[in-house]
Parts: C-alpha cells; structure tokens; sequence
C-alpha cells in the first residue's frame, strides 16, 4: 500500500496509539516491578499479567493486539498468518534494519511495528546462561519452549501487531 487513502492512514493512526498505549502500558508494569522486587518478580508479572494487559488495551480501543516474533516465548504470541512472511523474513536483523509495514486485509487493516532488544530486556531474553542465572526455573517450568532468549541490545527483538476494522465507507 503506497498511496494509503484516508481510510487506510485513519486506521493505521488508530493501530499506531494502540501500540504507544500497550508499550507504556508493559514498559512501565515491568520497570515498576524490576524497581520493587527485581527479575524475579517482574518475570512473573510479565507471565501473569502481559496476555491480560494486552487484551485490555485491545477492548479500550476496539481492535485486535498483541506481540509476535521470530523467536517466542509464550506460543500464544505466534505469529498470524498475514504477518508470519514479514516476521520470518527480518529475523536477525538489528533494530535498523526492521521495517514497520502495513497490510491489506480487506475490511481490515494488519499493521506491524518493531520492537528493539534494550539494556533492561537482557535479564529475561539476554543470552541464556545470564538469563538462566536470574529467572532460569520460572521460565523452564513456565515456557518449556522458551525460544526467546540470545537477544543483545539493537537487535529486532519481535514486533507489535495490530489489526483494524476500516470504517464504513
Ligand atoms: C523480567 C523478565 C522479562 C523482561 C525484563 C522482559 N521480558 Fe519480554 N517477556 C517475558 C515473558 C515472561 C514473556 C511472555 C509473556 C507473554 O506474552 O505471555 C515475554 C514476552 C515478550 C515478547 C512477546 C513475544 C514472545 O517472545 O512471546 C516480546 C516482544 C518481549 N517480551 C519483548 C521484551 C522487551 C523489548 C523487553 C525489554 C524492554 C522485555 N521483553 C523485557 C519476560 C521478560
């Protein structure tokens, strides 16, 4: 989509909010909890409440979101199929190399924004023996297929999705 028409740009700006609100939203939770009880309470926070805080920034504003990478932690954050291509395609690249892209999915819109590796992601995705040392038996008992971890900082660590209903013409 080159030309996006004034439908389309009022969708992806809606799916763009979306995305600034859910980034404070787990940003903040998580520093809010590394501050108070360090790796091992916030790894459980990100566990226990990342799905749900997800899912209520995707009812307050009337669409679908959530987070995908090449690498996951929790096989609920899979990629969907239109964004599986992009996903697939990007891995390994650092942070500049990732392209935010949109998509046409009929009534709706498939909007995709990278996600970069920062210093304070490393604790929970770093490299796994430093990873291991903090939070290791949370994560093996709570992820036995953790492949989220090998992560340094500037790496595209995975991407938001959105997808939104276009208005009614
Ligand atoms: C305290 C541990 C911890 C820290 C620190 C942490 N994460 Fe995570 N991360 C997790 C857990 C646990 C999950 C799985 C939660 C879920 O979505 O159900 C997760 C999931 C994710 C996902 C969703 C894809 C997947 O792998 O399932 C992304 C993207 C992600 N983290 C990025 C980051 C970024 C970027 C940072 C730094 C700003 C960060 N994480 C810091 C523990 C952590």
């Amino acid at each position: 989509m080159s030309a996006p028409t004034p439908r389309v740009a009022a969708a992806v700006d809606r799916a763009d909010a979306a995305v600034r609100q859910l980034q404070l939203t787990l940003i903040s939770r998580l520093k809010e909890e590394l501050g108070r009880g360090g790796p091992k309470a916030a790894v459980t926070v990100c566990r226990d409440e990342a799905q749900q805080l997800t899912d209520s920034v995707g009812k307050a504003q009337d669409l679908a979101i959530g987070r995908t990478s090449h690498k996951i932690r929790n096989p609920r954050n899979a990629p969907r199929a239109w964004a599986a291509g992009t996903v697939a395609s990007s891995a390994g690249r650092p942070i500049t190399g990732a392209r935010p892209a949109v998509f046409d999915l009929g009534d709706r819109v498939g909007v995709l924004r990278p996600i970069g590796q920062m210093a304070m992601c490393e604790t929970c995705h770093g490299p796994r023996e430093q990873v291991e040392a903090a939070i290791g038996d949370v994560l093996r008992t709570s992820y036995p297929d953790d492949q989220a971890v090998g992560f340094a900082a500037g790496d595209l660590r995975g991407w938001f999705w959105v997808e939104v209903l276009l208005a009614p013409r």
